[in-house]
């Protein structure tokens, strides 16, 4: 496994392994994105086709292939494991990727078996600390509904602030309420880009 990130750099023990989304997860990244329960906030959103996967691998492989780091494959560490998630299971995606507004997008989601020990935090102190490694000029945000309040605070606790909140008026979020993180803030265009993407 090509294990890109550990977690020196962070106060967090190493309880994940952290490797570059590739073809061979689409099945594992189907899994978890056409379970309901990982769209509790955005039923809509569940994957019905392997296809739809599909494009969250191949966002992080051109994300990786063109600004060096894209959204990982998230599994669990052979050490340090927890005792009720056996070592190698994997758990979800989560990380960062380049956007066509040139800003870093922080994403994760996980099995809902995974959920409430602090991993999506773990990732995306991970994930910041590599944007930052790849491209300290980019800010790095997050989209968030606004009725996703563990979202939003695994946002805040990797280091972003709340710079915007109002309606999404496109896309499969239409008229949810959503907000939008960064660090630092974004300028006028980057955030109406960001806003106008739904
Ligand atoms: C959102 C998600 C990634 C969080 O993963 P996780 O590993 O459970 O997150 P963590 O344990 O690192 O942190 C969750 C934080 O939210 C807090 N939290 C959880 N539920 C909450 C709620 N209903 N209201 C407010 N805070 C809440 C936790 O207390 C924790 O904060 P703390 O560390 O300060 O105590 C996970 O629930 C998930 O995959 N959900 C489905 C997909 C999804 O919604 N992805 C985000 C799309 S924007």
């Amino acid at each position: 496994m090509d294990l890109i990130m550990t977690f020196e750099s962070t106060p967090y023990p190493r309880r994940l392994l952290l490797s570059p989304l590739t073809p061979a997860d689409l099945e594992s990244v189907f899994k978890v994105f056409s379970d309901p329960d990982t769209w509790q906030h955005l039923p809509v959103g569940r994957h019905k086709t392997r296809e739809e996967s599909r494009t969250i691998v191949d966002a992080s492989m051109s994300s990786r292939r063109e600004h060096k780091i894209g959204q990982w494959a998230v599994r669990v560490a052979d050490q340090g494991a927890d005792a009720a998630l056996a070592a190698g299971t994997f758990l979800g995606t989560g990380g960062v990727n380049m956007t066509p507004a040139l800003v870093w997008n922080l994403g994760y989601r996980l099995s809902p078996a995974a959920w409430g020990r602090g991993f999506a935090t773990e990732i995306a102190l991970a994930a910041v600390a590599g944007a930052r490694i790849h491209n300290d000029s980019v800010p790095i945000t997050a989209r968030v509904l606004s009725n996703n309040p563990a979202s939003a605070r695994v946002a805040v606790r990797a280091g972003l602030r709340k710079i915007w909140e109002g309606p999404t008026t496109t896309g499969a979020a239409a008229g949810l309420s959503r907000e939008i993180f960064s660090d630092p803030d974004l300028g006028h265009d980057a955030l109406s880009r960001l806003i106008e993407a739904g």
